[in-house]
């Protein structure tokens, strides 16, 4: 019987893919860069599994051209905005997602921004760079202190959750926002605020909602006035999320005092980008699940929903399970 074909839209961590370049026909693209439209377009005529990143658009018509026998796209990622999910519905494709393995090397980014942004840590290998570093000096590259400080967590799902755990060992007050409470605020000392209290109150916060048409541009040019102007902003979930002019013109007049991102919009920053030049805007390049062993686990993941759902099993990771009739993810 003919192997399934699979496209993988770029190289991953080979022990996490082993299994599916044996038991499938894969085919891996190369290029460090993202496959354009076209090649995908091209790419993925007649398959009947996709493996996919956060930058590869996954639409209808990139679901027609591969054809009636398309079963599975698996997203390399926790997020799946980058595919139209009801299309996938559908057309009866299953689409999943790589949940949980995650959550904590995340978690632990989004907390190194908030530190470094806080305690202006690139600021400062700047200036040691640059022998600006004279001597012991009083007033010298003061930041915020962060124990004691009241943290806004917006989305407290399982990434925000345990943002809010290290939070607690650095004696933060924690505040979130979502759109109904969540059970686990009691056993996280987290307490639920309106959206606008969040802003008025937070002295850092920390984005962890999903990009939806609900939450893009939730951090508006009037969201960001209503911040305290000693407060820092900090976003490892999707760059859309905040609008980027706005923000860059909250951290240029000083209406917020520091802003540390690992996702932007667009996503690269073109070189020259504004908000590149600003000294208390630290930008790093969507790394936050980029640790070794978190992206093999995502590779096994992801590797292992395809592989499911071509075997005729369910997949650990169904984002549309309605497509396995009307059950709830
Ligand atoms: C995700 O998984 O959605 C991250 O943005 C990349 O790991």
């Amino acid at each position: 019987m003919d192997r399934p074909r699979v496209w993988i839209t770029r190289r991953l961590p080979e022990a996490g893919v082993r299994r599916l370049l044996q038991e499938t026909e894969a085919e891996v693209w190369q290029d460090r860069l993202p496959p354009a439209r076209e090649a995908i377009l091209e790419q993925v005529r007649g398959c009947d599994g996709l493996l996919t990143l956060l930058t590869d658009p996954i639409d209808a018509e990139v679901m027609d051209a591969a054809g009636p026998q398309l079963k599975v796209i698996s997203n390399y990622a926790v997020g799946f905005d980058n595919i139209d999910v009801p299309a996938a519905t559908a057309r009866g494709i299953v689409v999943t997602n790589t949940p949980e393995v995650l959550t904590e090397t995340t978690a632990d980014l989004a907390f190194a921004l908030l530190l470094a942004a806080a305690r202006r840590l690139p600021e400062g290998r700047q200036s040691v760079l640059e022998g600006d570093w004279l001597t012991w000096e009083p007033q010298y590259l003061l930041g915020q202190d962060v124990h004691g400080a009241t943290l806004g967590i917006v989305g407290l799902g399982r990434i925000g959750q345990a943002v809010a755990r290290r939070a607690r060992g650095f004696s933060m007050r924690v505040l979130y926002s979502d759109p109904a409470r969540r059970p686990e605020e009691k056993e996280l000392g987290a307490c639920w605020v309106e959206f606008d209290a969040l802003l008025a109150q937070s002295d850092f916060i920390s984005i962890h909602c999903p990009l939806t048409p609900e939450t893009r541009g939730l951090f508006s040019a009037q969201a960001l006035q209503r911040m305290k102007p000693t407060a820092m902003l900090v976003n490892t979930a999707r760059g859309p999320v905040v609008e980027t002019a706005a923000l860059e013109q909250a951290l240029r007049t000083g209406a917020i005092a520091g802003a540390a991102l690992d996702v932007t919009d667009p996503e690269p920053l073109p070189a020259g980008h504004p908000l590149l030049a600003l000294p208390n805007c630290l930008v790093v390049p969507h790394i936050a699940s980029a640790s070794v062993a978190t992206r093999r686990r995502m590779a096994e993941m992801a590797a292992g929903n395809l592989l499911a759902v071509l075997r005729g099993e369910r997949p650990e990771n169904p984002v549309n399970p309605e497509v396995y009739g009307g059950d709830e993810n």
